[in-house]
């Protein structure tokens, strides 16, 4: 007999049929008559109920069935006598398949902090909270697959281990087959990397914009979506060493397209998230945050607010808010100041553009006051930075005297330079943080909670 899903037996029409669940015991209780199991298989936050009659089993006969032992359950599929749940499943045989020894087994029924289940996060899947996670980061996965083949973009796989740094901020992961602790060294005591597999210094990817804007000057519309690395040294909730994100990259797009597009998307995915994952949120907004939906629901009928970093300055010198670090046009904002911005003072989503040169990427296009970029961060409630994008320069010469001025050598970025040598177009891109999109979406205070095996400073059980 074929096993059918408890997403599939909750909604199911029928009754009186017999049907086969498998899955994982959550909880067990009853009386001398009758034991009620509860059993969940991931494919919903919801349990089902299997009753188990005392007059067909033996206490002896379910001594196994405990907290997350896995079981497989053959009975009929009736109409609920108890409140919260439609149908449950009256047992004709319970068999359990792997056993979870309740002295040893350490998820119990009372619930858990999130930091104990960070220690044990090959089990935390098990949980109503990561199962909930789980299927949103899935869910929003597949709704940006979907956001960008229906609008004419393609997919591209942007490499992994590459030899450039496209943010140029140094916050490199090395990756060599050299011994790391004894290289070889040429007589002048540099490490030799001709010995190397790639016979020179490779990293992973921080970004896979560069080699995203080489496919978008042929197909025109493309994203990347993928595992990028950096090596800062952030030991915060908004920080990971290995995240995901989608990085769309447009020929023929200018800054105000960018943001449209941004803005679009965002509004997007939450939309898909509110119509497909509602159990899930339901639940995360009970358990955590009262405020989730209403939250989504507000960005999904709100425009964002725009302005323009010299604008946004203005607005943080007249706050009255006292911040950490001083505002001065020209530094980088902190997080302090974009959430002041978006949690205080608009009350929305934000894209901030024009940010002085600076503070920003080599690649962004230079604007007329030859001061600020065309730059645009859109920053989230809750979050900060979300979005980093911008457009990019096409002018070949005004690229190469910006890579002089921030030494990034131009022999190595040839086949870049290539695309502003041949069929140069206006083009822009951004890249959204898969994580930070999670955790907005999902409620969560911490970007450890939204992947399921977290990379950070000091961490890497497995
Ligand atoms: O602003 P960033 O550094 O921009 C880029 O990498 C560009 N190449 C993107 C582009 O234009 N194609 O990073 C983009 C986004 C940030 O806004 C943030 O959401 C996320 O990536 N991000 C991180 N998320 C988790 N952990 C980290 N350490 C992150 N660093 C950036
Ligand atoms: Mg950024």
């Amino acid at each position: 007999m074929k096993r059918t899903k408890v997403k599939a037996l909750l909604q199911s029409a029928e009754r009186g049929h017999e049907v086969l669940l498998k899955g994982w015991v959550r909880t067990k209780r009853g009386n001398k008559y009758v034991t009620f199991i509860a059993v969940n298989d991931g494919s919903t936050i919801h349990n089902i109920q299997v009753v188990a009659d005392m007059n067909l089993f033996t206490d002896e006969s379910l001594r196994d069935v405990t907290t997350g032992a896995s079981v497989s359950v053959l009975g009929t599929l009736v109409e609920s006598q108890g409140k919260g749940q439609s149908v449950e499943i009256q047992a004709r045989t319970i068999e359990v398949i792997g056993l979870a020894d309740p002295e040893t087994y350490p998820l119990q029924k009372k619930g858990h902090s999130l930091e104990f289940l960070r220690e044990i996060a090959h089990l935390r899947p098990r949980t109503n909270t990561f199962g909930a996670v789980l299927r949103i980061r899935h869910a929003m996965a597949f709704a940006i697959h979907r956001y960008f083949n229906h609008n004419g973009f393609f997919y591209v796989h942007t490499p992994v281990i590459t030899a450039s740094d496209a943010e140029g901020a140094g916050e490199m992961f090395r990756v060599t087959t050299l011994d790391p602790i004894n290289p070889p060294r040429t007589e002048d005591g540099q490490v030799d990397f001709s010995q190397d597999f790639f016979g020179k210094s490779t990293n992973l990817t921080v970004s896979g914009q560069l080699e995203g804007e080489v496919c978008a000057m042929a197909l025109s519309e493309i994203y990347t979506f993928g595992p990028t690395f950096r090596a800062e040294n952030s030991n915060t909730s908004r920080h990971l060493a290995e995240f995901w994100m989608v990085e769309p990259e447009m020929a023929f797009y200018d800054l105000e397209d960018n943001m449209d597009l941004a803005e679009d998307f965002l509004r997007y995915l939450v939309r898909y998230a509110l119509d497909h994952c509602l159990d899930d949120l339901q639940f995360l907004n009970d358990m955590y945050d009262k405020e989730l939906l209403a939250r989504l629901n507000f960005v999904v009928e709100h425009d964002f607010q725009r302005l323009t970093y010299s604008e946004a300055v203005a607005i943080l010198r007249d706050a009255k808010q006292k911040f950490e670090y001083k505002v001065d046009w020209g530094t980088d904002l902190q997080s302090e100041h974009e959430r002041y911005l978006v949690e205080k003072h608009f009350k929305k989503p934000v894209i901030l553009t024009n940010y002085p040169k600076e503070v920003k990427s080599f690649y962004m296009k230079l604007n007329d006051d030859n001061k600020t970029v065309r730059a645009m961060d859109v920053l989230f409630p809750g979050i900060g930075e979300i979005i980093g994008g911008s457009q990019r320069e096409e002018n070949y010469d005004k690229l190469v005297a910006r890579m002089q001025e921030l030494n990034i050598p131009e022999k190595e970025m040839w086949w870049y330079l290539d695309t502003r040598r041949f069929g140069s177009v206006p083009h822009s891109g951004f890249g959204l943080g898969f994580e930070r999109l999670l955790l907005f979406v999902t409620g969560m205070g911490n970007i450890r909670d939204v992947i399921p095996f977290p990379r950070f400073p000091k961490s890497a059980e497995f």
